[in-house]
């Protein structure tokens, strides 16, 4: 029967920042509210990044924020999406948002959504007559997976349910209609007695799980599944990537068949949240010895290293709070009237940012 235990089941969230940026300036999170009629909710029409500061001797660092906010942008562009908002400003924001909160360390959430001109209310599918609305908020939040999942690891199985299939929903886009897709996964899971589930691509190839990406170590090479295997390009699996090329272990980017998990001599997941997380067992059967494995444990003793500002990045990984300059010209908000000459201009173009591609493989 139905554990009512897994309502109870959620990751810890010890503060919250009591200010969002909105539109271009900071408002009271009790402020950051939306109209029920907003397309958003009766569409799903978000984009949205999920992006961790950490504390280090130097005071809160935010890791990888440009990566995050070029993927982003990039969601908003493949959903046409058409904003004022450029890279420069929103992640001087987020910054802002951490150094105004004066917390250590937070997971910093920037959502972009189609809202309601209450004016003009527009209730089709048709996205374009709906103004844009940006917020970025923010809350220290506990280990996603549980607190032993990161030495433990935690136990999967592969859910019945496929990731989105590529020319349906785009996985690249970190939108929030995907993840009705990622909630029938774990819902699954944790109804189930899991932690996580993995998903299948449509062609029966192993995917993801419903918010991380995965890798298998065999043999001491490290394999993870390509961007063509319907993946989010997680940033955490691009440093996992990174980190190796800086260990000298061998990784591959290659198709997994469910199977190969069962007779995998390691398995972890990568993720902002869920950071680098082992897998000790997979639908009950244990994984390698059934506990972290070595090749699992060096990966993530250099990410945690790095993380926290003891270690050499491999890239421009940490944005210091305390240390950064704003150089984005604001926006100055967004009004409805903006916001209708916006759309104007999306009706006849596919605009929004462009950005630089992040730095993920878009190919197998
Ligand atoms: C479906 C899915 N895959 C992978 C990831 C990992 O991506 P990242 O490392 O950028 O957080 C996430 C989390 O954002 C996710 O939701």
């Amino acid at each position: 029967m139905f554990n009512d235990d897994v309502r109870k089941k959620d990751v810890k969230t010890p503060t919250i920042v009591r200010e969002v940026w909105h539109n271009g300036e900071f408002i009271s999170w009790d402020d950051a509210r939306v109209h029920v009629m907003s397309h958003v909710l009766h569409y799903g029409s978000s984009v949205f990044e999920g992006i961790r500061c950490y504390k280090t001797r130097r005071g809160p660092a935010v890791f990888r924020l440009r990566e995050h906010m070029q993927r982003f942008l990039n969601s908003a562009k493949i959903y046409r999406m058409t904003h004022p908002w450029s890279l420069e400003e929103l992640s001087d924001a987020s910054v802002q948002l951490v150094a105004r909160s004066q917390i250590q360390q937070c997971y910093i959430r920037p959502i972009m959504f189609r809202s309601l001109d209450e004016e003009h209310p527009a209730f089709g599918v048709n996205p374009f007559p709906n103004p844009m609305a940006c917020y970025i908020g923010a809350w220290d939040w506990g280990k996603y997976l549980g607190d032993e999942a990161i030495e433990q690891g935690v136990d999967v199985c592969v859910s019945s349910w496929n990731r989105l299939t590529p020319n349906s929903m785009p996985a690249m886009a970190k939108a929030g209609a995907n993840y009705m897709n990622s909630q029938l996964i774990k819902m699954e899971a944790i109804t189930n007695g899991y932690a996580e589930g993995i998903a299948l691509d449509d062609r029966g190839y192993v995917s993801e799980g419903s918010g991380e990406n995965i890798f298998l170590v065999h043999e001491g090479k490290v394999v993870t599944p390509p961007l063509a295997s319907s993946i989010l390009p997680g940033i955490t699996r691009d440093s996992v990537i990174e980190i190796c090329r800086t260990l000298e272990i061998p990784l591959v980017e290659s198709g997994i068949q469910r199977a190969a998990l069962y007779v995998a001599d390691e398995l972890f997941f990568s993720g902002t949240a869920a950071e680098v997380t082992p897998i000790r067992s997979v639908d009950r059967i244990a994984v390698g010895e059934g506990r972290r494995g070595p090749i699992t444990e060096r990966i993530q003793k250099a990410f945690f290293e790095i993380t926290s500002g003891e270690r050499e990045a491999p890239g421009q990984w940490l944005t210091f709070v305390n240390e950064h300059k704003s150089v984005a010209p604001q926006s100055n908000g967004y009004n409805a009237a903006q916001a209708r000459e916006v759309r104007k201009a999306a009706t006849n173009s596919s605009a929004g940012e462009t950005v630089d591609a992040i730095h993920v493989t878009l190919t197998e």
